[in-house]
């Protein structure tokens, strides 16, 4: 069984879940193919696609969503798992239970996927872009109304980057070939 995996990750927490991911299925002895999608290609010969993602403002990374239109045709013939890493799970998926990032995509895109969730992944202000910081800073001072210690324990280096979730996760990915 031959995998790809394609990742979009800013600060590589999605990154460090694939790679989770990957280590498992090699495990069963599966081929995977690991891409970042600033370099990727789609492969020919892979029966799954496994998308993934970091959720920035409830939205995929940049290129994303264009990445996914730009080769539409090829990754509508695979069986697709979609990916979101996130710091707040239940945030992501809407009424019906669907990743919300899946609106953005192609109807013949939509239509393959086999599997979707939502991955734990951490935040470390420290390393943060300035843009990142100012967003941060707005969301947990005028959206949560956060001030003194709360807002002090928020921007403190947080990780729920979980490897045992993540490798029990990878059980439905193994479950499906
Ligand atoms: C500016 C900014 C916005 C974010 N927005 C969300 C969000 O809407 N929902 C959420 O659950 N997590 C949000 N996060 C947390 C990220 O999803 C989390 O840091 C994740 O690990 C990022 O993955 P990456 O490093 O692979 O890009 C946000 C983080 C930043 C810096």
């Amino acid at each position: 069984m031959k995998y790809q995996i394609i990742y979009g990750s800013r600060y590589n927490a999605t990154r460090q879940n694939v790679l989770w991911i990957k280590e498992r299925l090699e495990l069963e002895d599966f081929e995977v193919e690991l891409s970042n999608l600033k370099y990727a290609k789609v492969s020919q010969d892979c029966e799954f696609l496994i998308l993934a993602t970091g959720i920035y403002s409830g939205q995929a990374v940049e290129g994303f969503n264009d990445f996914i239109k730009e080769n539409e045709d090829i990754i509508s013939s695979k069986k697709i798992v979609l990916l979101a890493t996130a710091m707040n799970k239940e945030n992501c998926f809407d009424e019906e239970k669907n990743l919300k990032i899946i609106k953005e995509l192609p109807l013949s895109v939509k239509e393959k996927i086999v599997l979707q969730e939502v991955l734990f992944g951490e935040m470390i202000f420290k390393t943060m872009s300035k843009e990142d910081k100012v967003s941060i800073d707005y969301f947990y001072k005028n959206i949560m109304h956060l001030e003194g210690e709360a807002l002090e324990k928020m921007l403190m280096p947080r990780t729920l980057l979980d490897k045992k979730d993540v490798w029990e996760f990878s059980q439905k990915i193994i479950n499906l070939s």
